[in-house]
Order: C-alpha cells, then sequence, then structure tokens
C-alpha cells in the first residue's frame, strides 16, 4: 500500500505564549492537489516549515511518503520542493542561475544539471528569458521562477506556501496552470498554504481550513461548501469557521441555513 504523501498525527507547535499549531490530523494523498487554508496567524507557515523539516517536530508526528521527519530528514528533503512564502529568488543574478543554485544544493548530478535546469525553465515558461537578470522580471515570472527552483530536484511532493499572494489574476493563472501541467506530467503530491478561497476552490482536490492553530474542517470544496448552504461558496466557509468579518447574527443566521439543510436532507 502506498504511504500518505503527507501525515500529521496531534502536530503541535509552541513559541513562548503562542500555541501556534494546536494539534493538527491530516493526510494529504499521492497525486491530490491539497490546499491548508485560513487567515493570517492561523499556524500554516509553522506547519508548512514543521513538514519541511525546518522547524522540529517530534518522533511519529509528521510522515512524509511514510519517512519520519524527524528521523529521517535528509532522505525527506529529497522527496520535498518547498517554494517559501517570503520571495527566495536573487534578483542579482540571471533566472537560469538562481536554478542552477538549487541545482547544485538538491545534489541533482552535475551531468544531469544542464538539461535539468533548462526542462523545469521550459516548464515554467521562463527559458527564452533565462539569462535576464531576475530583478527585470515581473512579479509573476518571479514566483514561477522560485517553482522552477523547487522543481528542479524532481520532488515527490512540492510544498508551497502562499505562492500566488500580491499577483495579479492573468500572472495567478499563470503560476496556477504550470502547477497543474507538472503535476499531470509527474504525478507529484502538491500541499499549498493560501488564504485566496476562490484560488483554493478552483485548483483544490481536498482542503483543510485552519483557524487559531486547529483544523476546522476538512474536504473537498464542494463537500465544505454544501454543510454551510446551498448557494454557499468558499468564502462563506472560511467566513463561518473563522467568524471572519461576520457578524455574530450573520452566524446565527448561516447556522439556521445549515440545520435547515440538514433538515431537509434527512426529510428528502
Ligand atoms: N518563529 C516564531 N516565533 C514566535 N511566534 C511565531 C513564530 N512563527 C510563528 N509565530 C506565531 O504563530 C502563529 C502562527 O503563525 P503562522 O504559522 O505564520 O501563521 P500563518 O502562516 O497561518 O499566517 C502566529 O501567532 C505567529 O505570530
Ligand atoms: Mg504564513
Amino acid at each position: 500500500m502506498t504511504p500518505p504523501a503527507v501525515r500529521c498525527t496531534g502536530v503541535r507547535q509552541v513559541f513562548g505564549d503562542t500555541v501556534a499549531v494546536d494539534g493538527i490530523d491530516l493526510e494529504v494523498e499521492p497525486g491530490e492537489v491539497f490546499g491548508l487554508l485560513g487567515p493570517n496567524g492561523a499556524g500554516k507557515t509553522t506547519t508548512i516549515r514543521m513538514i519541511t523539516t525546518l522547524l522540529p517536530a517530534p518522533p511519529g508526528a509528521i510522515e512524509v511518503l511514510g519517512l519520519d521527519v524527524a528521523t529521517r530528514r535528509t532522505s525527506v528533503r529529497r522527496l520535498l520542493g518547498y517554494v517559501p512564502q517570503l520571495l527566495s529568488a536573487d534578483a542579482t543574478l540571471t533566472g537560469r542561475e538562481n536554478v542552477a543554485l538549487f541545482a547544485r544544493l538538491f545534489d541533482v548530478p552535475r551531468r544531469q544539471r544542464a538539461a535539468q535546469v533548462d526542462a523545469v525553465l521550459t516548464a515554467v515558461d521562463l527559458l527564452d528569458v533565462a539569462d535576464r537578470l531576475v530583478k527585470t522580471y515581473s512579479g509573476g515570472m518571479v514566483r514561477r521562477l522560485e517553482l522552477a527552483q523547487a522543481l528542479v530536484s524532481a520532488p515527490r511532493v512540492l510544498v508551497l506556501d502562499e505562492p500566488t499572494v500580491g499577483l495579479d489574476p492573468v500572472a495567478r493563472d499563470g503560476v496556477w496552470d504550470r502547477i497543474h501541467e507538472i503535476r499531470v506530467a509527474t504525478g507529484m503530491t502538491v500541499l499549498v498554504t493560501t488564504h485566496a478561497m476562490q484560488e483554493a476552490d478552483e485548483h483544490c482536490d481536498r482542503v483543510a481550513l485552519m483557524h487559531r492553530g486547529r483544523i476546522q474542517a476538512l474536504g473537498t470544496p464542494a463537500e465544505l461548501k454544501s454543510a454551510i448552504g446551498p448557494d454557499a461558496t468558499l468564502d462563506d466557509v472560511f467566513r463561518y469557521y473563522t467568524g471572519n468579518t461576520l457578524t455574530e447574527s450573520e452566524k446565527g443566521a448561516m447556522r439556521d441555513v445549515r440545520a435547515a439543510r440538514r433538515t431537509a436532507g434527512r426529510l428528502g
């Protein structure tokens, strides 16, 4: 049996008085696009940093493709590609130099490096501008370059933290189109965080909604929406579970819609 791409069991992380992650259980299936959603401060980045071995996790809490991140750190890193929340490309180098740096860093064999760098630059549609300095790139191009950096070691699991934040809709679609193409070609699993609900709805097979360090809801976007009400959007789901921007009375109304729907379900 294939192990889950990522398995979290009771994952916790505390910084001083702040409980950033408060007991998370989830499984990401191989090959799916899984979205970790939630408002700022929900604990998404902290969870991602534990999964990618950048923050310590206790033994048994997190597995990547069956390997415990606490005890198999180096092996886990070889399986992962990571696009961090903060921009990581060097503006004073060319696109090609940036990707080549990651190829060396991630032990892509020397003889395969040039071909592999060109292959990922082609995959993110940057080959024709590969020899330009990154400081001349647009925001969308920089994000696609970072995608290429993460992909150059041919990861089995790609982890992206807010990959489209600050991008215009066209650039955002450009990033997602590349992700889907590469995923279809390689069978790679994608774990992505975002607070853009429409994007999650469009691109994720399943999502987990995080709030205050906990998972409040988990399922396909369709499941989460239909649990709230007949015409609910994922934005409504977000507001329902996080209380963001909705008043208490609106939340009460939403709860009523949900209860009514459940009753209708039982009767129908
Ligand atoms: N290194 C850190 N030291 C102290 N507090 C932190 C650190 N990293 C995150 N936090 C706190 O943990 C909580 C979750 O943060 P984070 O995981 O970045 O959330 P998100 O990515 O969902 O916005 C926040 O309250 C944040 O201030
Ligand atoms: Mg974050």
